[in-house]
């Protein structure tokens, strides 16, 4: 048996190695178990949004969560910039939902009328308005202004958290947790290179964090639901300056003036990592659709990830009901960029036994409460 840890984190994604790095600040003895390399998962291949506003149906906990996560960014680039030397590339920009058909027109307005009524910024602007700011777009019946659902370069952010990780944290990489035992009020784990003590663990391994065995049995199934992307260069001037949602098909304008395009959600396919003809037709047919001056862009490149996923579509975060040694820090589905910050304060705050807003309890094993809480 190795030497004892406050605390074992299983995953070295945004998620595990925000927890890390925070437990770490805090004065926890925290050892990171990573089975590959660190930030390598969907962490790498996610679109970076943090569409707090965009990606959420109705008010709710899971609203106020995304909300409360997407305001902690300045400060974290800022802090990940000053501690790791990375820019996550904080976007400045905003996101227009646009609306193509009366039924969107709205969809859209009634959500810019509750998300108003929760005192977020959501502007309806009419089609000239849409044309003027974004001129690439195909015409539209107008669109939702979401001026605060910026954007970060999801694989910078997870090299940064995983620099930061590694000032506070020790960090292993190249194994695997197996299983986990719940002994003496402490957590044995057992991995591909031998055995490790803890007061905790946290399981953070996002997609894969089902196939640890252990004591805890999960409140809810995590698994993935897999998502094809492309990167395209426009040909000439950079193409779009906001984030722009439409249809079934995201626009990311990135500062090196490329554009990802995503995204499929493939929850029938398992961990199959191809990119396929089919996903990149629908990607690029709506794209297209929505932006015709993208179709001469050249294609950078294609790739997939693996969402956590959980059949509520809702996080798990926080202390096992049954096991509390055992924390669950998985299932952050389409979020898990946007939700990083504030998922690793919610850890701290469990393990330090701090008093927290009454919101988190809605992601809490122990509370799990029915329904889908505002999740799309
Ligand atoms: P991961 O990043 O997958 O990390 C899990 C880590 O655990 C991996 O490094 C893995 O190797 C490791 N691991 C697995 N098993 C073990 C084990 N047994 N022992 C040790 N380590 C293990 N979110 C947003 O907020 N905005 C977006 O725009 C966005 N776009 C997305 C687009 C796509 C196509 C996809 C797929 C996801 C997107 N997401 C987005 C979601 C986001 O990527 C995830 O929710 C988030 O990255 C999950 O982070 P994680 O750390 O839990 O998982
Ligand atoms: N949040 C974007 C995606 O998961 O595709």
């Amino acid at each position: 048996m190795e030497a004892t840890h406050d605390v074992i984190v299983a995953g070295g994604g945004v998620i595990g190695a925000a927890v890390a790095w925070r437990l770490g600040e805090q004065g926890e003895r925290v050892l990171l178990l990573e089975r590959e390399q660190m930030g390598q998962g969907a962490s790498a291949a996610a679109a970076g949004m943090l569409g707090a506003q965009h990606e959420t149906e109705e008010p709710g906990d899971f609203f106020q969560l995304c909300v409360q996560s997407r305001a902690m960014f300045p400060s974290l680039a800022a802090e990940l910039m000053e501690q790791t030397g990375v820019d996550i590339e904080l976007s400045t920009q905003g996101t227009l939902r646009i609306a193509r058909g009366e039924e969107d027109v709205e969809r859209l307005r009634a959500a810019g009328e509750w998300q108003r009524a929760t005192g977020n910024r959501a502007v309806w602007l009419g089609p000239d308005e849409v044309a003027a700011r974004e001129p690439a777009l195909a015409p539209t019946r107008g669109a939702l202004w979401l001026p605060d659902d910026v954007h970060v370069r999801a694989p910078r952010m997870a090299q940064a958290l995983a620099r930061a990780a590694r000032r506070h944290a020790r960090v292993a990489e190249g194994e695997a947790v197996l299983a986990y035992r719940v002994t003496g009020g402490a957590v044995e784990v057992t991995t591909t290179r031998g055995h490790h003590r803890a007061s905790r663990l946290v399981l953070a391994a996002g997609a894969w964090t089902g196939t640890i065995a252990g004591d805890a049995a999960p409140p809810e199934a995590v698994g993935p639901v897999k998502g094809q992307l492309l990167c395209l260069r426009p040909d000439g001037a950079p193409a779009l300056r906001s984030t722009v949602a439409g249809g079934a098909v995201y626009l990311v304008p990135k500062t090196d003036g490329t554009v990802i395009v995503g995204a499929t959600q493939e929850p029938e396919a398992g961990f199959a990592p191809q990119v396929t003809a089919r996903a990149m037709g629908q990607l690029l047919g709506a794209a297209l659709d929505v932006a015709p001056a993208l179709a001469g862009a050249t294609v950078e490149r294609a790739w997939s990830g693996f969402r956590p996923t959980t059949p509520s579509k809702l996080p798990i975060i926080g202390p096992d009901a049954e096991h509390p040694e055992v924390l669950w820090a998985t299932g952050h589905h389409r979020n898990g960029i946007l939700l990083a910050p504030v998922t690793a304060a919610m850890i701290v705050a469990a393990i330090r036994g701090e008093e927290v807003p009454s919101h988190w309890a809605a992601f809490a094993p122990a509370g799990r409460r029915e329904g889908t809480l505002g999740r799309a």
